[in-house]
């Protein structure tokens, strides 16, 4: 879908990476806060982006007018890099309930061009119908980052590859199976993803918290978060490394549950 026009892309891109870079300064720990998962709750550009009129339509359009975002984060694939991510769910990590499957999804945003060249995300069709997934988690081989791999007939289901121009985006829910290949051009491509919830969706087990950005929350499922008030201030860093050590907490003890229960396998 259209959602930013080319000069607003190209301009965040821009900011992107400039964020980047100012964060590259920093400890270990804070600077592991650059790319995600509340990049909404660290920067006020990012603030702005995802309440972005464009994006709030498209929300809206899914979920109805009363709109959070659970989650944002920028994902750069450099060149000659050894990152892909096997065919996966994105509910078995996000742990989330709702009682319709529209309920939440992913916006991922192009800030620049996304081809199969690049590596770009590959969905495949009709994978949704099919509740979560057995998930099996190898040790990585020769160096590759894989993640963890749906058990799946995957010859049955049509591949669609993502082909977006800069401020263009794709949309998919928690349960459409997807991988991403390696960047085989030499050019970075730099993609931003914001998860954007109804507000009846919770938490499958503990507290989590959203950022409010349209209508009311009638629900109460999830604790409201603060906006930013500049990029990168002492405030605004204390507020995500909160939040964000909340969310992993939450979704490691998911995690234990998981294996327990046998969807998540090892080999
Ligand atoms: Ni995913």
């Amino acid at each position: 879908m259209d959602a930013l026009t080319a000069s607003e892309a190209t301009e965040l891109h821009g900011t992107v990476l400039r964020h980047l870079a100012d964060c590259r300064e920093w400890s270990v720990d804070r600077a592991a806060l650059a790319i995600g998962p509340k990049v909404h709750l660290m920067a006020a550009w990012a603030d702005r982006l995802v309440r972005h009129p464009a994006l709030l339509s498209i929300a809206e359009s899914l979920l109805g007018p009363d709109i959070l975002v659970w989650g944002s984060q920028i994902f750069v694939k450099r060149p000659g890099g050894t990152t892909e991510l096997a065919w996966h769910q994105d509910a078995l990590t996000y742990d989330l309930d709702s009682d319709g499957q529209l309920a939440a999804f992913r916006v991922w945003l192009a800030l620049t061009p996304t081809s199969v060249e690049n590596g770009t995300m590959c969905f495949a069709a009709g994978t949704h119908h099919h509740g979560i997934l057995t998930h099996h988690r190898q040790p990585g081989l020769r160096g590759m980052m894989r993640g963890d791999e749906a058990v799946f007939h995957e010859a049955e289901f049509a591949k669609h590859d993502v082909a977006l121009d800069p401020g263009q985006c794709s949309l998919h829910n928690m349960l459409v199976v997807h991988g991403l290949g390696l960047n085989r051009t030499a050019e970075t491509r730099v993609a931003f993803a914001i998860d954007y919830l109804a507000t009846s969706v919770h938490p499958a087990d503990g507290i989590d918290s959203a950022l409010l950005v349209q209508g009311q929350d009638r629900h109460g499922n999830f604790v409201l978060e603060k906006s930013p008030r500049d990029d990168l201030g002492d405030d605004a860093m204390a507020v995500c490394s909160e939040a964000v050590r909340i969310r992993m907490l939450r979704l490691q003890a998911a995690e234990a549950e998981r294996r327990k229960a046998g969807i998540l396998t090892h080999g």
